[in-house]
């Protein structure tokens, strides 16, 4: 493999995205997330008025859609059919769409090519559900990253309070139970930890700890860069 991959898979809420972004920011490495292109299928399907529970129809609709993304400033946007919906993507009601949508296998073929394709011109770290086990099943260095559903909870609660937004912990509670159950035990690429993969469990560590973890992974498995090498504090 020309190019250094990481995988980073792991439920809703876990962190990855804040510590993928992170990590690949010290790295210099590209940062692909895949969720987001869950998101703007979903947000396709919602657009079209489409039952999302409507596979044939999904499928459809997806199939004509065009997904693709481009980096500003060093972040990724996501466009859809040509339009940048990176904005419109976050809320709860496109986040529970992707993830029906996302139990279907054209959808899914759709977007896994675009992965593959992307990870084979760049160095990245790519985070979603099936990175390790079916987009990248030969990227050096794979990494679980996991919280518990009380935490990843309190987080997302904190999130919404800071943006003002009115909420419940335990109706999030119940989301994010929700969401972890569909997508773990959907027919195709549910989301499992890869046998190869290293789980981090970020309940109790700070970003920095758990982007440490991972740069530790990115080092065991073969990585060398000035920003992989072993921290001063460590060397001591
Ligand atoms: O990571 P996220 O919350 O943005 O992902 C939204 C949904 O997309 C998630 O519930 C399942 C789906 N998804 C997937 O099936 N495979 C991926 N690689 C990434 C996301």
């Amino acid at each position: 493999m020309k190019y250094f991959n990481i995988a980073i898979d792991g439920p809703a809420g876990a962190g990855k995205s804040t510590i993928a972004r992170k990590a690949a920011g010290l790295l210099g490495f590209v940062y692909v997330d895949t969720g987001a292109m869950y998101r703007a299928m979903a947000l396709h399907v919602l657009r079209e008025g489409i039952d999302p529970a409507n596979e044939a129809a999904v499928s459809r609709a997806c199939g004509q859609a065009d997904v693709s993304i481009r980096y500003q400033d060093g972040a990724q946007q996501v466009l859809l059919n040509g339009e940048n919906v990176s904005g419109l993507i976050r809320t709860e009601e496109v986040g529970k769409t992707a993830s029906a949508v996302s139990a279907y296998m054209p959808v899914r073929e759709k977007l896994t090519e675009l992965q593959k394709k992307l990870a084979a011109s760049e160095n990245v770290i790519m985070d979603g559900r099936d990175i390790g086990t079916c987009v990248l099943p030969q990227a050096p260095a794979k990494i679980y990253l996991t919280a518990s559903v009380e935490v990843r909870a309190q987080r997302r609660f904190k999130e919404l309070a800071e943006k003002g937004t009115d909420c419940d912990l335990e109706e999030i509670k119940r989301d994010i139970a929700d969401r972890d159950w569909k997508d773990m035990h959907r027919e195709h690429a549910p989301l499992k930890q890869a046998e190869d993969a290293v789980v981090v469990d970020s309940s109790q560590m700070t970003i920095d700890q758990v982007v440490e973890a991972i740069l530790a992974v990115a080092r065991e498995k073969g990585l060398k860069t000035a920003a992989a090498a072993q921290p001063a504090a460590s060397e001591a």
